[in-house]
């Protein structure tokens, strides 16, 4: 198990790096959005900010960029899911130290996606996007999922854990609802081949069945355990 120090000074640097790596196209796309949204069409906008990666050549690039980071998000969620039931199946209790980052990840890369969505897809053009919102079911569970996910980023620093004390832990449960309803999204946009939102919804269903499974195991335990010394 490496140290309090080596996991400080290179670990979560490190994994921080590589999570971000997925992230460039959506953050470099985005910066040049604003950045040239001064003196251009929003059509030129578009075609300008995302030009620069080779995915523009695909034959619908804002799809792909959008699609990209719809799965990043979903695979950080996931990810953060199972950091505990892996800490418990290894013995590897350092792994809990990267929870938080993982989370964080999350949230950033459902953040992300959503702002491509109404950047880059929807053009900021405002009906069309609550009419999507209202009127299309796997966008309403999307953003139901984001918006779930607000309260988690928000109180996620050490002094709101501290201040919220068992509440914080009854609130972070939402991630038991957000993963499914992530999934779920995933699984009612695909039209033709559901084998990957499957495979995500078989990974979600162990974790969370691990998790029901654990809880219950102890409280049984907790049951039949002595409660005097006679
Ligand atoms: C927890 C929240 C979310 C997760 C995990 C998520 C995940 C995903 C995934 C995995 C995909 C498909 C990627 C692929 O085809 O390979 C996707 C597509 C998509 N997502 Fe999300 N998403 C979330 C929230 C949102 C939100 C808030 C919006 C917009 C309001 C949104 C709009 C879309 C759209 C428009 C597509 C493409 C649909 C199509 O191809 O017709 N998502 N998302």
């Amino acid at each position: 198990m490496p140290s309090q120090k080596a996991i400080r000074r290179f670990y979560k640097p490190a994994l921080f790096l590589l999570c971000v790596i997925p992230a460039l196209p959506a953050i470099h796309s985005l910066a040049a959005l604003v950045a040239n949204s001064f003196n251009s069409s929003v059509s030129e906008l578009i075609v300008s900010s995302i030009s620069f990666w080779k995915f523009s050549r695909s034959a619908d690039p804002i799809a792909r960029l959008l699609h990209e980071q719809g799965e990043w998000a979903l695979r950080f969620l996931v990810i953060t899911l199972a950091v505990t039931p892996v800490r418990f199946i290894t013995g590897q209790a350092w792994l809990l130290n990267f929870r938080r980052m993982l989370g964080l990840f999350g949230f950033t890369y459902v953040l992300l996606h959503f702002l491509i969505w109404l950047s880059l897809d929807q053009g900021f053009y405002w009906a069309g996007i609550g009419a999507d919102i209202a009127k299309r079911p796997f966008i309403t569970i999307g953003v139901a999922a984001l918006l779930l996910l607000i309260p988690l980023a928000v109180t996620s620093t050490n002094k709101m854990m501290r201040r919220l004390g068992t509440r914080w832990h009854k609130l972070h449960r939402l991630i038991y609802l957000i993963v499914p309803l992530g999934v779920w999204h995933f699984y009612w946009l695909v039209k033709k081949d559901v084998t990957e939102p499957l495979i995500y919804a078989a990974i979600t269903a162990f974790l969370l069945g691990y998790r029901y499974w654990r809880a219950s195991k102890r409280k049984q335990a907790a049951a039949i355990q002595p409660t005097s010394l006679h």
